[in-house]
């Protein structure tokens, strides 16, 4: 089978060897084949497994979402953590290889008045369609920029030409957003209800806008296609996805107590953020798990560079490369080399930047950082597939490693519950 993806994992010294022992143990055997036979704490929420898998709603998504590119300038995606980060994520991936088509904006996943208020005028200008997204349809952030980006609308385009500008993603039958969508005729997509926020960016919540932006969802879901048979059938010694879960494990045993994920593509920003949310809702829980942190390099060499290589040691960093990035500008030679950068002359940006990885991981080992590599492919959808997939299924079994239940996030309650009693909401407490 090609490889989307390649683990690197030598920079992490001890750990490698054992890994090897730990890939043969009970322990993560058990672990994996409760994930493959969708069972364990939170096995309700497996259905993401499935996701992948070719679907007849993957013809219809397209086809609507084929017909909308034609009539908008712009979409606006409403929805905050899984109901939009893996979008966001995919679509400045990919953005050096879209042909023209509609912007996207995004909105609801914040509560600052400046951004909200620049996206709701950007509603009123052109051919504009909004997709809200929100499994519950009570999240605060994406149901108050809808109130205001639905009354927008309505004030340019009357109700009912409205109504048919508006695209609900949410629950099947409950929740605030399904009733006002069937109130209000929206055209609407289904959230699966055994897939949770942040394991949806497969399902329509990803799939329709990503397709309306122009993205090839069909190659996205064939990479993630080929990783899930990888990851569902294959010996565990060959699987990255495991054994990227087992060195985490071994990290974390080990004294490490954070995870970066540092990238060279500044493109890539989104799917750490992306990257962030998963394994951070999904261990965070009862005292467990590594702390997700990212880093963009090499911008961030010249700021939290100094820490990684000299902070306290509790740190493991997995960069995160591209093996094939498009090569870029050349460096122009010049006359006086006042610079001193004629040596680089003749030399593509994309070649300079790649240097750059082994020159960090050789002085953050020295430092004391254990360190990996993840080598991606390329940047297209079909290699971008894979890596969200692999993910996934990491996490997964790197909370049942934890012993904890991976697809739940009762943590994000909590401030939820506060922020409804501070601002009044009636029956709040
Ligand atoms: O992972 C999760 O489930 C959460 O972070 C949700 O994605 C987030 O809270 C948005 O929820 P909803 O789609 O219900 O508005």
């Amino acid at each position: 089978m090609t490889s989307l993806l390649t683990l690197h994992p030598e920079g992490l010294g001890h750990l490698v060897e054992a890994a090897e022992g730990a890939l043969q143990s009970e322990r993560v055997r058990e672990a994996v084949a409760s994930i493959r036979e969708r069972r364990g704490p939170g096995s309700e929420f497996l259905g993401w497994l499935d996701l992948p898998a070719p679907r007849e709603e993957h013809r219809q998504l397209i086809e609507q979402a084929s017909a909308l590119r034609e009539q908008i300038d712009t979409l606006i995606v409403v929805g905050i953590g899984g109901s939009y980060l893996g979008t966001r994520a995919v679509l400045e991936a990919t953005q050096w290889r879209r042909e023209d088509g509609p912007r996207v904006l995004f909105a609801g996943h914040h509560l600052e008045a400046h951004a909200l208020q620049e996206v709701v005028e950007a509603a009123g200008e052109g051919e504009v369609a909004i997709n809200v997204i929100s499994k519950s349809g009570t999240t605060t952030e994406p149901a108050i920029a809808f109130r205001l980006l639905r009354q927008k609308l309505e004030s340019v385009y009357g109700p009912e030409k409205a109504a048919r500008r508006i695209i609900a993603t949410t629950d099947r039958e409950h929740g605030a957003l399904r009733t006002l969508a069937t109130r209000k005729g929206y055209s609407s997509f289904v959230v699966p209800g055994d897939v949770g926020g942040r394991f949806s960016v497969l399902s329509p919540v990803g799939l329709f806008p990503l397709a309306v932006a122009g993205c090839r969802i069909d190659e996205l879901l064939e990479g993630a296609r080929m990783e899930a048979e990888r990851c569902l059938g294959g010996a565990l010694q060959d699987l990255p996805a495991v054994r990227y879960a087992v060195l985490r494990d071994l990290a974390l045993a080990d004294g490490a107590r954070i995870e970066v994920l540092a990238s060279f593509h500044p493109s890539l920003h989104l799917v750490a953020e992306w990257w962030k949310q998963l394994f951070g809702e999904s261990e965070g829980k009862e005292g467990c798990g590594l702390f997700p942190a990212a880093v963009d390099y090499t911008t961030d060499l010249h700021s939290l560079g100094q820490y990684l290589q000299d902070g306290a040691r509790i740190l493991m960093e997995t960069f995160l490369d591209v093996a094939s990035p498009p090569p870029g500008p050349v460096v122009p030679g010049s006359e006086d080399d006042l610079d001193g950068l004629d040596y680089l002359a003749g030399r593509a940006i994309g070649e300079i930047n790649r240097a750059a990885l082994p020159a960090v991981q050789e002085a953050h080992r020295a430092g004391g950082v254990p360190t990996q590599v993840l080598e991606l492919a390329d940047c297209t959808e079909n290699s971008l597939g894979g890596l969200l997939f692999f993910f996934e299924f990491a996490v997964a079994v790197s909370g049942r490693l934890l012993a904890v239940n991976p697809f739940d996030q009762p943590g994000v309650e909590a401030y939820k519950t506060n922020l409804f009693r501070r601002l009044g909401k009636p029956g709040a407490g």
